[in-house]
Protein backbone atom coordinates (compact mmCIF):
# COMPACT_ATOMS: atom_id res chain seq x y z
CA UNK A 1 0.00 0.00 0.00
CA UNK A 2 2.97 2.87 -1.24
CA UNK A 3 -0.10 5.02 -1.78
CA UNK A 4 -0.95 5.35 2.14
CA UNK A 5 0.53 8.25 3.25
CA UNK A 6 1.78 9.33 -0.81
CA UNK A 7 1.76 12.81 -2.34
CA UNK A 8 0.66 12.47 -5.51
CA UNK A 9 1.16 15.72 -7.82
CA UNK A 10 -1.51 16.01 -10.38
CA UNK A 11 -0.16 16.94 -14.06
CA UNK A 12 -2.30 18.45 -16.46
CA UNK A 13 -0.80 17.57 -19.81
CA UNK A 14 -1.43 20.30 -22.12
CA UNK A 15 0.15 23.02 -19.66
CA UNK A 16 2.78 20.99 -17.88
CA UNK A 17 6.24 21.50 -20.57
CA UNK A 18 5.56 21.52 -24.49
CA UNK A 19 8.65 19.60 -25.92
CA UNK A 20 8.41 20.63 -29.82
CA UNK A 21 7.05 24.29 -29.45
CA UNK A 22 3.38 24.16 -30.71
CA UNK A 23 2.45 25.63 -27.46
CA UNK A 24 0.95 22.75 -26.24
CA UNK A 25 2.50 20.34 -23.19
CA UNK A 26 3.21 16.63 -24.33
CA UNK A 27 4.20 13.63 -23.12
CA UNK A 28 7.76 14.22 -23.47
CA UNK A 29 7.61 17.45 -22.04
CA UNK A 30 6.69 15.72 -18.87
CA UNK A 31 9.20 13.34 -19.17
CA UNK A 32 12.31 16.19 -19.05
CA UNK A 33 10.58 17.53 -16.33
CA UNK A 34 10.60 14.41 -14.07
CA UNK A 35 13.88 15.30 -12.09
CA UNK A 36 11.74 18.10 -11.07
CA UNK A 37 9.37 15.84 -9.56
CA UNK A 38 12.15 13.79 -7.84
CA UNK A 39 13.98 16.85 -6.29
CA UNK A 40 10.25 17.70 -5.06
CA UNK A 41 10.03 14.27 -3.13
CA UNK A 42 6.56 13.27 -4.45
CA UNK A 43 5.71 9.77 -4.43
CA UNK A 44 3.60 9.46 -7.90
CA UNK A 45 1.95 11.82 -10.70
CA UNK A 46 -1.66 11.41 -11.84
CA UNK A 47 -2.54 12.74 -15.48
CA UNK A 48 -5.70 14.49 -16.25
CA UNK A 49 -6.65 12.73 -19.90
CA UNK A 50 -3.77 11.96 -22.38
CA UNK A 51 -6.17 10.59 -24.49
CA UNK A 52 -7.55 11.50 -28.01
CA UNK A 53 -10.25 13.75 -27.70
CA UNK A 54 -12.05 16.49 -29.75
CA UNK A 55 -11.81 18.84 -26.75
CA UNK A 56 -15.62 19.62 -26.44
CA UNK A 57 -14.46 18.97 -22.35
CA UNK A 58 -10.64 18.87 -22.55
CA UNK A 59 -9.82 15.34 -22.77
CA UNK A 60 -12.60 14.57 -20.61
CA UNK A 61 -13.98 13.60 -23.88
CA UNK A 62 -12.60 10.45 -24.84
CA UNK A 63 -13.10 9.05 -28.53
CA UNK A 64 -9.85 6.15 -28.05
CA UNK A 65 -9.64 5.11 -24.15
CA UNK A 66 -6.52 3.69 -25.68
CA UNK A 67 -4.87 5.81 -27.88
CA UNK A 68 -3.02 8.98 -27.23
CA UNK A 69 -4.05 12.33 -28.60
CA UNK A 70 -1.31 12.86 -31.36
CA UNK A 71 -1.03 16.51 -30.04
CA UNK A 72 0.39 14.78 -26.68
CA UNK A 73 2.12 12.18 -27.89
CA UNK A 74 2.33 8.41 -28.80
CA UNK A 75 2.21 5.36 -27.13
CA UNK A 76 5.76 4.83 -27.17
CA UNK A 77 6.08 7.93 -25.12
CA UNK A 78 3.48 7.02 -23.16
CA UNK A 79 6.07 3.56 -22.21
CA UNK A 80 8.95 6.09 -22.00
CA UNK A 81 7.24 8.18 -19.42
CA UNK A 82 6.07 5.02 -17.33
CA UNK A 83 9.77 3.80 -18.00
CA UNK A 84 11.90 7.11 -16.49
CA UNK A 85 8.95 7.15 -13.99
CA UNK A 86 9.80 4.29 -12.55
CA UNK A 87 13.60 4.42 -12.77
CA UNK A 88 13.23 6.97 -10.40
CA UNK A 89 10.77 5.39 -8.20
CA UNK A 90 7.45 8.01 -9.13
CA UNK A 91 4.68 5.72 -9.82
CA UNK A 92 2.15 7.20 -12.72
CA UNK A 93 -1.52 7.13 -12.33
CA UNK A 94 -3.77 7.74 -15.62
CA UNK A 95 -7.43 9.39 -15.58
CA UNK A 96 -9.88 6.71 -16.07
CA UNK A 97 -12.92 8.05 -18.09
CA UNK A 98 -15.40 5.43 -17.87
CA UNK A 99 -18.97 7.11 -17.12
CA UNK A 100 -19.32 8.53 -20.56
CA UNK A 101 -17.45 9.08 -23.86
CA UNK A 102 -17.06 11.24 -26.94
CA UNK A 103 -19.81 11.45 -28.62
CA UNK A 104 -17.47 11.02 -31.63
CA UNK A 105 -15.80 7.73 -30.40
CA UNK A 106 -16.73 5.05 -32.81
CA UNK A 107 -18.24 2.85 -29.97
CA UNK A 108 -21.89 5.54 -30.05
CA UNK A 109 -22.63 4.54 -34.01
CA UNK A 110 -21.22 1.49 -33.65
CA UNK A 111 -22.57 0.07 -30.40
CA UNK A 112 -25.36 2.28 -29.58
CA UNK A 113 -27.08 -0.16 -27.07
CA UNK A 114 -23.88 0.63 -25.12
CA UNK A 115 -25.13 3.87 -24.39
CA UNK A 116 -28.40 5.25 -22.29
CA UNK A 117 -31.59 6.35 -24.55
CA UNK A 118 -34.77 7.79 -23.66
CA UNK A 119 -37.92 5.78 -24.37
CA UNK A 120 -40.04 8.42 -24.94
CA UNK A 121 -39.55 11.03 -27.65
CA UNK A 122 -37.99 13.50 -25.81
CA UNK A 123 -36.37 13.43 -21.98
CA UNK A 124 -37.90 10.90 -19.57
CA UNK A 125 -37.33 12.66 -16.37
CA UNK A 126 -35.91 15.58 -14.66
CA UNK A 127 -32.21 15.24 -14.42
CA UNK A 128 -30.04 17.68 -15.38
CA UNK A 129 -26.01 18.29 -17.00
CA UNK A 130 -23.52 18.92 -14.29
CA UNK A 131 -22.52 21.71 -16.67
CA UNK A 132 -26.67 22.84 -16.66
CA UNK A 133 -29.39 22.56 -18.94
CA UNK A 134 -30.67 19.24 -19.05
CA UNK A 135 -29.23 15.95 -19.17
CA UNK A 136 -30.81 14.53 -21.93
CA UNK A 137 -30.35 15.99 -25.99
CA UNK A 138 -31.50 14.32 -29.22
CA UNK A 139 -29.46 12.66 -31.75
CA UNK A 140 -30.14 14.40 -34.79
CA UNK A 141 -29.33 11.33 -37.04
CA UNK A 142 -31.32 8.81 -35.27
CA UNK A 143 -33.93 11.54 -34.15
CA UNK A 144 -33.37 9.56 -30.32
CA UNK A 145 -32.92 10.78 -27.28
CA UNK A 146 -29.35 10.27 -24.82
CA UNK A 147 -28.28 10.84 -21.51
CA UNK A 148 -25.10 12.69 -20.72
CA UNK A 149 -24.46 13.98 -17.14
CA UNK A 150 -22.33 16.42 -18.54
CA UNK A 151 -22.05 18.03 -21.64
CA UNK A 152 -24.01 16.91 -25.02
CA UNK A 153 -20.77 16.04 -26.88
CA UNK A 154 -20.43 13.36 -24.02
CA UNK A 155 -22.74 10.31 -23.65
CA UNK A 156 -23.48 8.63 -20.97
CA UNK A 157 -22.55 4.86 -20.94
CA UNK A 158 -24.96 2.03 -19.70
CA UNK A 159 -22.88 0.06 -17.14
CA UNK A 160 -25.73 -2.14 -16.84
CA UNK A 161 -24.74 -3.87 -20.54
CA UNK A 162 -22.28 -6.56 -19.81
CA UNK A 163 -20.32 -5.08 -22.90
CA UNK A 164 -19.75 -1.45 -21.55
CA UNK A 165 -18.64 -3.47 -18.28
CA UNK A 166 -16.25 -5.76 -20.36
CA UNK A 167 -15.04 -3.18 -23.13
CA UNK A 168 -13.30 -0.51 -19.83
CA UNK A 169 -12.33 -3.64 -18.13
CA UNK A 170 -10.14 -4.49 -21.24
CA UNK A 171 -9.30 -0.15 -21.01
CA UNK A 172 -8.06 -0.83 -18.06
CA UNK A 173 -6.13 -4.33 -18.56
CA UNK A 174 -4.32 -2.45 -21.33
CA UNK A 175 -3.24 0.28 -19.23
CA UNK A 176 -1.92 -1.75 -16.05
CA UNK A 177 -0.02 -4.11 -19.06
CA UNK A 178 1.81 -0.92 -20.40
CA UNK A 179 2.49 -0.37 -16.20
CA UNK A 180 0.91 2.25 -14.82
CA UNK A 181 0.51 1.75 -11.47
CA UNK A 182 -3.02 3.09 -10.76
CA UNK A 183 -6.15 5.58 -11.99
CA UNK A 184 -8.35 8.44 -11.11
CA UNK A 185 -11.56 7.71 -11.68
CA UNK A 186 -13.69 9.99 -13.14
CA UNK A 187 -16.99 11.25 -12.16
CA UNK A 188 -17.17 7.73 -10.11
CA UNK A 189 -20.50 8.54 -8.44
CA UNK A 190 -22.47 8.76 -12.29
CA UNK A 191 -21.06 5.38 -13.16
CA UNK A 192 -24.21 3.69 -12.92
CA UNK A 193 -27.81 5.26 -13.07
CA UNK A 194 -31.34 4.30 -11.80
CA UNK A 195 -32.72 1.43 -14.27
CA UNK A 196 -36.41 2.77 -14.31
CA UNK A 197 -34.97 6.32 -14.86
CA UNK A 198 -37.19 7.83 -12.19
CA UNK A 199 -37.72 11.64 -11.52
CA UNK A 200 -34.37 12.72 -9.02
CA UNK A 201 -36.65 14.45 -5.90
CA UNK A 202 -36.18 18.30 -4.86
CA UNK A 203 -32.77 18.81 -3.36
CA UNK A 204 -33.43 18.92 0.64
CA UNK A 205 -30.98 21.26 3.24
CA UNK A 206 -27.44 22.36 2.30
CA UNK A 207 -25.16 20.17 -0.09
CA UNK A 208 -21.59 21.26 0.93
CA UNK A 209 -20.17 21.23 -2.46
CA UNK A 210 -20.70 23.83 -5.21
CA UNK A 211 -23.62 22.80 -7.93
CA UNK A 212 -24.55 24.73 -10.89
CA UNK A 213 -27.64 26.26 -10.16
CA UNK A 214 -29.91 23.92 -12.35
CA UNK A 215 -28.29 20.44 -10.53
CA UNK A 216 -28.68 22.26 -6.85
CA UNK A 217 -32.45 22.41 -6.88
CA UNK A 218 -32.05 17.97 -6.96
CA UNK A 219 -31.01 15.31 -4.96
CA UNK A 220 -28.85 13.06 -6.71
CA UNK A 221 -30.60 10.14 -5.77
CA UNK A 222 -31.41 8.54 -9.01
CA UNK A 223 -29.09 10.36 -11.39
CA UNK A 224 -26.37 8.84 -9.59
CA UNK A 225 -25.02 7.43 -6.37
CA UNK A 226 -27.03 4.31 -7.33
CA UNK A 227 -26.07 1.57 -4.40
CA UNK A 228 -25.62 -0.83 -7.86
CA UNK A 229 -22.52 1.19 -8.10
CA UNK A 230 -20.52 -1.02 -5.66
CA UNK A 231 -20.81 -3.86 -8.07
CA UNK A 232 -19.74 -1.87 -11.36
CA UNK A 233 -16.61 -0.94 -9.16
CA UNK A 234 -16.01 -4.42 -8.65
CA UNK A 235 -15.73 -5.12 -12.48
CA UNK A 236 -13.36 -2.04 -12.14
CA UNK A 237 -11.33 -3.32 -9.65
CA UNK A 238 -11.24 -7.24 -10.97
CA UNK A 239 -9.38 -5.74 -14.26
CA UNK A 240 -7.09 -3.28 -12.44
CA UNK A 241 -5.93 -5.91 -9.77
CA UNK A 242 -3.68 -4.36 -7.28
CA UNK A 243 -3.39 -0.89 -9.00
CA UNK A 244 -4.25 1.96 -6.97
CA UNK A 245 -8.17 3.66 -7.28
CA UNK A 246 -8.66 6.81 -6.05
CA UNK A 247 -12.53 7.88 -6.89
CA UNK A 248 -13.17 11.42 -7.52
CA UNK A 249 -16.99 11.24 -6.08
CA UNK A 250 -18.59 14.92 -5.66
CA UNK A 251 -20.78 13.80 -2.89
CA UNK A 252 -20.78 14.65 0.74
CA UNK A 253 -18.37 12.82 3.03
CA UNK A 254 -21.17 10.79 4.30
CA UNK A 255 -21.33 9.11 1.49
CA UNK A 256 -18.15 7.63 0.79
CA UNK A 257 -18.43 4.49 2.14
CA UNK A 258 -20.46 3.13 -0.77
CA UNK A 259 -17.24 3.40 -2.68
CA UNK A 260 -14.24 2.81 0.12
CA UNK A 261 -15.55 -0.71 -0.18
CA UNK A 262 -14.17 -1.08 -3.73
CA UNK A 263 -12.07 2.01 -3.97
CA UNK A 264 -8.47 2.44 -2.28
CA UNK A 265 -9.23 6.46 -2.13
CA UNK A 266 -11.94 9.01 -2.63
CA UNK A 267 -10.91 12.54 -2.82
CA UNK A 268 -12.22 14.42 0.07
CA UNK A 269 -13.94 17.23 -1.53
CA UNK A 270 -15.30 19.25 1.49
CA UNK A 271 -11.83 20.44 2.36
CA UNK A 272 -11.17 21.53 -1.25
CA UNK A 273 -14.66 23.99 -0.96
CA UNK A 274 -13.94 24.75 3.25
CA UNK A 275 -13.69 28.61 3.72
CA UNK A 276 -10.43 29.16 5.85
CA UNK A 277 -11.95 29.00 8.92
CA UNK A 278 -11.16 27.09 12.01
CA UNK A 279 -14.56 25.57 12.65
CA UNK A 280 -15.32 25.29 8.72
CA UNK A 281 -12.20 23.05 8.57
CA UNK A 282 -12.52 20.54 11.34
CA UNK A 283 -16.18 19.96 10.25
CA UNK A 284 -14.23 18.53 6.73
CA UNK A 285 -11.27 17.31 8.05
CA UNK A 286 -12.83 15.34 11.05
CA UNK A 287 -15.19 13.17 9.42
CA UNK A 288 -13.32 12.35 5.96
CA UNK A 289 -9.78 11.92 8.80
CA UNK A 290 -12.48 9.43 10.13
CA UNK A 291 -12.52 7.40 6.74
CA UNK A 292 -8.87 6.89 6.78
CA UNK A 293 -8.82 6.63 3.12
CA UNK A 294 -9.78 10.14 1.84
CA UNK A 295 -7.15 11.14 -0.32
CA UNK A 296 -7.31 15.39 0.41
CA UNK A 297 -6.97 17.86 -2.05
CA UNK A 298 -7.12 21.77 -1.99
CA UNK A 299 -7.54 22.68 -5.51
CA UNK A 300 -7.58 20.62 -9.28
CA UNK A 301 -7.92 21.77 -12.80
CA UNK A 302 -11.79 22.16 -12.17
CA UNK A 303 -11.96 24.79 -9.30
CA UNK A 304 -10.39 27.87 -8.51
CA UNK A 305 -6.46 27.56 -7.65
CA UNK A 306 -5.80 27.14 -4.15
CA UNK A 307 -4.21 31.12 -3.62
CA UNK A 308 -7.03 32.41 -5.36
CA UNK A 309 -9.05 30.82 -3.10
CA UNK A 310 -7.71 30.74 -0.03
CA UNK A 311 -5.70 34.24 -0.79
CA UNK A 312 -1.74 33.89 -1.27
CA UNK A 313 -1.29 35.17 2.64
CA UNK A 314 -2.48 31.94 3.62
CA UNK A 315 -0.31 29.89 1.50
CA UNK A 316 2.17 28.53 3.46
CA UNK A 317 -0.41 27.51 6.13
CA UNK A 318 -2.83 25.48 3.41
CA UNK A 319 0.31 23.52 2.30
CA UNK A 320 1.13 23.28 6.06
CA UNK A 321 -2.34 21.36 6.75
CA UNK A 322 -2.83 19.68 3.40
CA UNK A 323 0.50 17.83 3.84
CA UNK A 324 0.28 16.98 7.11
CA UNK A 325 -3.02 15.62 7.09
CA UNK A 326 -3.16 11.79 7.91
CA UNK A 327 -3.24 10.03 4.77
CA UNK A 328 -2.63 10.81 0.66
CA UNK A 329 -2.61 13.97 -0.07
CA UNK A 330 -2.71 15.38 -3.54
CA UNK A 331 -1.10 18.68 -4.86
CA UNK A 332 -2.14 20.49 -8.19
CA UNK A 333 0.50 21.06 -10.48
CA UNK A 334 1.78 25.16 -10.09
CA UNK A 335 0.24 25.47 -6.43
CA UNK A 336 3.59 24.60 -5.00
CA UNK A 337 4.99 28.16 -6.71
CA UNK A 338 1.31 29.49 -5.22
CA UNK A 339 0.29 30.05 -8.87
CA UNK A 340 -3.24 31.96 -8.74
CA UNK A 341 -6.11 31.49 -11.43
CA UNK A 342 -5.41 33.68 -14.55
CA UNK A 343 -7.13 35.58 -16.92
CA UNK A 344 -8.53 32.25 -19.09
CA UNK A 345 -9.15 32.50 -23.01
CA UNK A 346 -11.39 34.91 -25.01
CA UNK A 347 -13.20 32.99 -26.76
CA UNK A 348 -13.23 30.51 -23.80
CA UNK A 349 -11.94 26.85 -24.75
CA UNK A 350 -14.07 25.19 -22.04
CA UNK A 351 -17.77 26.56 -22.06
CA UNK A 352 -17.88 26.06 -18.00
CA UNK A 353 -15.04 28.68 -17.69
CA UNK A 354 -12.34 26.37 -16.36
CA UNK A 355 -9.53 28.07 -18.54
CA UNK A 356 -8.45 30.22 -15.69
CA UNK A 357 -7.19 26.98 -13.58
CA UNK A 358 -5.41 25.52 -16.37
CA UNK A 359 -2.67 28.25 -17.16
CA UNK A 360 0.61 26.69 -18.23
CA UNK A 361 3.23 25.69 -15.71
CA UNK A 362 5.81 28.82 -14.55
CA UNK A 363 9.59 26.73 -14.57
CA UNK A 364 11.36 30.23 -15.49
CA UNK A 365 10.89 34.42 -15.15
CA UNK A 366 11.01 34.22 -19.04
CA UNK A 367 7.98 35.35 -21.24
CA UNK A 368 6.36 32.12 -21.59
CA UNK A 369 8.15 30.61 -18.39
CA UNK A 370 9.89 28.41 -19.85
CA UNK A 371 6.87 26.68 -20.91
CA UNK A 372 6.93 26.66 -24.62
CA UNK A 373 9.61 27.89 -27.56
CA UNK A 374 5.99 28.25 -29.42
CA UNK A 375 2.70 30.08 -28.54
CA UNK A 376 1.24 29.18 -25.58
CA UNK A 377 -2.33 27.83 -25.56
CA UNK A 378 -3.07 29.71 -22.88
CA UNK A 379 -0.85 32.65 -21.66
CA UNK A 380 1.40 32.46 -19.60
CA UNK A 381 -0.04 34.57 -15.76
CA UNK A 382 3.61 36.18 -14.59
CA UNK A 383 6.37 33.78 -14.94
CA UNK A 384 8.06 37.10 -13.71
CA UNK A 385 6.49 36.70 -10.30
CA UNK A 386 6.18 33.20 -9.73
CA UNK A 387 8.36 30.49 -11.19
CA UNK A 388 9.92 27.61 -10.05
CA UNK A 389 14.01 28.17 -11.31
CA UNK A 390 14.01 31.73 -8.86
CA UNK A 391 11.70 29.78 -5.73
CA UNK A 392 14.08 26.27 -6.16
CA UNK A 393 16.59 28.77 -4.98
CA UNK A 394 15.06 31.01 -2.48
CA UNK A 395 15.11 28.67 0.90
CA UNK A 396 11.88 31.31 2.00
CA UNK A 397 9.54 30.54 -1.06
CA UNK A 398 6.94 28.77 -0.73
CA UNK A 399 8.36 26.02 -2.85
CA UNK A 400 11.14 25.27 -0.68
CA UNK A 401 8.05 24.99 2.34
CA UNK A 402 6.36 22.16 0.04
CA UNK A 403 9.47 20.66 -0.53
CA UNK A 404 10.39 20.38 3.36
CA UNK A 405 6.96 19.38 3.78
CA UNK A 406 6.88 16.45 1.67
CA UNK A 407 10.06 15.77 3.13
CA UNK A 408 8.93 15.98 6.51
CA UNK A 409 5.79 13.23 5.79
CA UNK A 410 8.56 10.33 5.60
CA UNK A 411 8.89 10.39 9.43
CA UNK A 412 5.40 10.97 10.41
CA UNK A 413 4.60 8.28 13.12
CA UNK A 414 1.29 7.57 13.30
CA UNK A 415 -1.83 9.19 15.07
CA UNK A 416 -4.23 12.39 14.18
CA UNK A 417 -6.27 14.28 16.82
CA UNK A 418 -8.05 17.22 16.58
CA UNK A 419 -7.32 19.53 19.56
CA UNK A 420 -9.34 22.42 20.72
CA UNK A 421 -8.18 25.83 20.07
CA UNK A 422 -8.12 29.74 19.78
CA UNK A 423 -10.44 30.22 16.90
CA UNK A 424 -7.19 31.77 14.99
CA UNK A 425 -5.90 28.42 14.88
CA UNK A 426 -6.34 24.95 13.41
CA UNK A 427 -4.30 22.71 15.64
CA UNK A 428 -3.91 18.75 15.75
CA UNK A 429 -1.89 16.39 16.86
CA UNK A 430 0.26 14.47 14.26
CA UNK A 431 2.48 11.62 14.89
CA UNK A 432 4.24 12.85 17.85
CA UNK A 433 3.88 16.23 17.53
CA UNK A 434 1.07 18.87 17.41
CA UNK A 435 0.65 21.36 14.51
CA UNK A 436 -0.62 24.69 14.58
CA UNK A 437 -2.67 26.15 11.34
CA UNK A 438 -3.30 29.92 11.56
CA UNK A 439 -6.61 30.25 10.16
CA UNK A 440 -9.60 33.35 9.97
CA UNK A 441 -10.97 33.36 13.58
CA UNK A 442 -14.26 31.86 13.01
CA UNK A 443 -17.28 34.78 12.64
CA UNK A 444 -19.80 31.97 14.48
C1 LIG B 1 -14.59 15.67 -13.71
C2 LIG B 1 -13.39 16.23 -14.40
O1 LIG B 1 -12.43 16.58 -13.43
C3 LIG B 1 -13.87 17.41 -15.22
O2 LIG B 1 -12.80 18.14 -15.75
C4 LIG B 1 -14.80 16.90 -16.30
O3 LIG B 1 -15.36 18.00 -16.97
C5 LIG B 1 -15.93 16.04 -15.73
N1 LIG B 1 -15.50 15.14 -14.71
C6 LIG B 1 -16.58 15.23 -16.81
O4 LIG B 1 -15.73 14.22 -17.27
Amino acid sequence: MWWRDAVVYQIYPRSFQDSDGDGVGDLRGITQRLDYLSWLGVDAFWLSPIYPSPLADFGYDVSDHTGVDPQLGTLAEVDELVAAAHERGLRVLLDLIPCHTSIEHPWFREHPDWYIWSPVDGPPNNWVSAFGGPAWSRDEQTGRWYLHSFYPEQPDLDWRNPEVVEAMQGVVRFWIERGVDGFRLDAIDRLIKDAELRDDPPASGDFPLPLRQDAAKLKRVYSGNRPEVVQALGSIREAAGEALLVGEVFLPTSEYPRYLEVLDLVFAFELLFSPWDAERLRAAIEPAAALERVAWVMSNHDFDRLASRVGPEHLRDAALLLLTLPGAAFVYQGDEIGMLNGPGADPPFDRAGRDRFRHPMQWDGSENGGFTTGKPWLPPIDPQERNVAAQREDPASLLTHYRHLIAYRREPGDGFRLLDSDPGTLTYERGGGVISVEVDATSG
